[in-house]
């Protein structure tokens, strides 16, 4: 999603600005670029495609000035245009802006604005900051009020950086915003990957608060204008240490990581949550995407094992139900702690005071911030756009909760960890099936019981790696309905180890065979059905999600490879989906 940084300090910004963008790449974009301030005038060059080759061409990194800010955009308003990319200059060309989140009420501001014979060029809700700026700083000839007057007009979440008076201000309003300093250079980032490694502390700006950074001191106001003070925090550095290693991307590298990853979670955090939970009858978990479907298996699993009232709800659908009181917890899933749904979704669960625990993997993020209590899942950062290591290492997070709840030891950790490595090390077989899959247009991915919500998240794996579209389905739904798409030409994976729900997957598969379809059977048992078998080890039923989520990573993956696809960037996807 869109990333914001500036710069201020002795050095050129420009290269800062475009080295810290591409560390911060990861979060998704279509479009980038640069202002900085010169000679008392701003310089702005921006483009659409990616930060290397924009740079090449455009030569970004060359521009002058010790005063900086920098963009990478992911479309929310208008299209992936060179004009509707940022930063976006006032009319007077004074004022640039670079903004992440969305300005609810641009249009009726615009309306306003050209009242006064503001002209706007771009599509984006982002230019009527610029040109209000504009405005407000014309009238007063104060950075600090026209920063009030703007920031009170301005309706929704976000964040933006300017430049004005030839001066570097940021504000926060619900998006994450950090700033660091060193030797008289201040980087301001809406990722940790925007501060340089060698600064120690960092400042996270309060929610609310605006920053101008003068030439010597560093004044932090929130929205009334009343100075804060801000406090330093010691930044993890482990966040920085990021390498593909010889890996040809970070996703492969990210799916391999996982029999480490998932022993890596953080047990302490886990007590501590489950002392909460026990005392709780109603659990309501949130997650969205990749998130949701761990908040399935979780809901599975809790309703088993916990004898509670539990339900698993998609961040974006969240309401305030009637029987949510204070005997109501509310458990948020994210990976990244910055998704807007899920963002949202806690804050209406707080304006209830009900009680809202997290399980999060960036430890710095927004949602780590609004929750009562937090578990890490540890799995280090994740850079991949779709979530590998974070689900399982969230799956392993949840075995160990039920573990605590219920007093019962559940999972061998270590022996899922082995498992993971004997899946990996077959890899070749799942190499053999992508090559017969690359044509595929379509596939059902099945899954009953414990399973659907693997197959719901392999079919996730698919759309966004290889751009195949597939959906999952319980198997015997598949009569119901779906069963007039299956002919010779339909590939449908089938999760079907030998455990409780085999013999009912098998009678679904075998009605899809009598109709001509292709088989790719995930089981750690042979089946004649099965056109393509990728062998499973077998182990503990309930456990098997925490493994058979691997070859459908890994069937994507290389399906990505096989259609000359890049898996680390899908195309319209951002890491951390920071806008509603
Ligand atoms: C997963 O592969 C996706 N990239 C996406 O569905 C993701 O899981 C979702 O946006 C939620 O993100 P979060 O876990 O960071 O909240």
């Amino acid at each position: 999603m869109c990333s914001v940084i500036g710069y201020s300090g002795n050095n050129l910004a420009a290269p800062i600005l475009v080295k810290y963008l591409k560390k911060m790449e990861y979060r998704g974009y279509d479009s980038v670029g640069i202002s900085t301030c010169h000679k008392n005038s701003i310089i702005t060059k921006k483009k659409v495609g990616r930060i290397y080759e924009v740079n090449k061409k455009n030569k970004l990194d060359r521009l002058p000035g010790n005063v900086g800010i920098g963009h990478t955009r992911w479309a929310t308003h208008g299209s992936v245009t060179d004009i509707n990319a940022h930063p976006h200059a006032s009319n007077s060309g004074k004022i640039s802006i670079v903004h992440n989140g969305i300005i609810e009420n641009y249009m009726e501001i615009k309306k306003h604005l050209m009242k006064s014979r503001y002209k706007f060029y771009s599509d984006t809700d982002s230019e009527v900051i610029a040109n209000l700026l504009q405005y407000n700083f014309e009238k007063t000839s104060n950075i600090k009020k026209s920063m009030i007057n703007t920031i009170k007009q301005l309706h929704g979440k976000y964040s933006f950086i300017t430049i004005l008076d030839n001066k570097l201000i940021a504000v926060r309003h619900h998006k994450s915003l950090m700033l660091g300093t060193k030797d008289g250079e201040c980087f301001i980032s809406s990722d940790i990957l925007g501060i340089p490694i060698e600064i120690d502390d960092i400042i996270y700006l309060k929610d609310q608060s605006f920053v101008i950074l003068g030439e010597k001191r560093i004044e932090m106001y929130d929205f009334s204008g009343e100075h804060i003070r801000f406090k330093t925090k010691r930044i993890e550095k482990k966040f920085h240490k990021i390498s593909k290693l010889d890996y040809k991307h970070f996703t492969l590298k990210e799916i391999i990581e996982q029999a480490k990853s998932i022993l890596q979670v953080n047990k302490r955090s886990i007590m501590k949550l489950s002392k909460l939970i026990k005392n709780t009858e109603k659990i309501y978990i949130i997650g969205s995407g990749t998130s949701y479907n761990a908040a399935l298996i979780a809901k599975y699993l809790m309703v088993r094992y916990c004898k509670k009232i539990v339900d698993a709800i998609i961040a974006e659908e969240f309401t305030i139900l009637p029987n949510m009181d204070e005997d109501s917890a509310i458990i948020a899933i994210s990976q990244s702690g910055e998704t807007a749904d899920v963002i949202d979704a806690v804050d209406m669960a707080n304006k209830e005071n009900l009680n809202v625990y997290a399980i999060v993997n960036v430890p710095t993020s927004l949602l780590t911030t609004k929750c009562d209590c937090v578990v890490k899942i540890n799995c280090g950062i994740e850079i991949g756009v779709a979530a590998t290591k974070s689900f399982t290492s969230q799956l392993a997070t949840i075995y160990l909760l039920l573990e605590e709840i219920s007093n019962k030891k559940l999972i061998n950790l270590a022996s899922v960890s082995k498992s993971i490595l004997m899946i990996l090390e077959n890899k070749l077989e799942v190499i053999n099936i992508s090559k017969i899959l690359k044509n595929v247009k379509n596939m059902y991915v099945l899954g009953n019981g414990i399973h659907y919500p693997i197959a719901s998240e392999g079919a996730l794996k698919l759309k966004e790696l290889s751009t195949i579209h597939a959906e999952s389905m319980f198997g015997g739904e598949l009569k119901h309905g779906s069963l007039t798409l299956i002919d010779e030409n339909a590939y449908v994976i089938a999760i079907n180890p030998k455990d409780s729900t085999y013999d009912d997957m098998k009678i679904s598969i075998s009605e899809i065979k009598s109709r001509g379809a292709k088989i790719v059977g995930i089981s750690n048992h042979y089946n004649e059905l099965y056109d393509y078998w990728i062998r499973m080890p077998t182990i503990n039923e309930f456990v098997f999600p925490l493994i058979e989520i691997i070859p459908l990573q890994l069937l994507a993956y290389y399906l990505a490879l096989e259609k000359n696809l890049d898996p680390d960037h899908p195309k319209n996807l951002a890491k951390s989906v920071t806008v509603k």
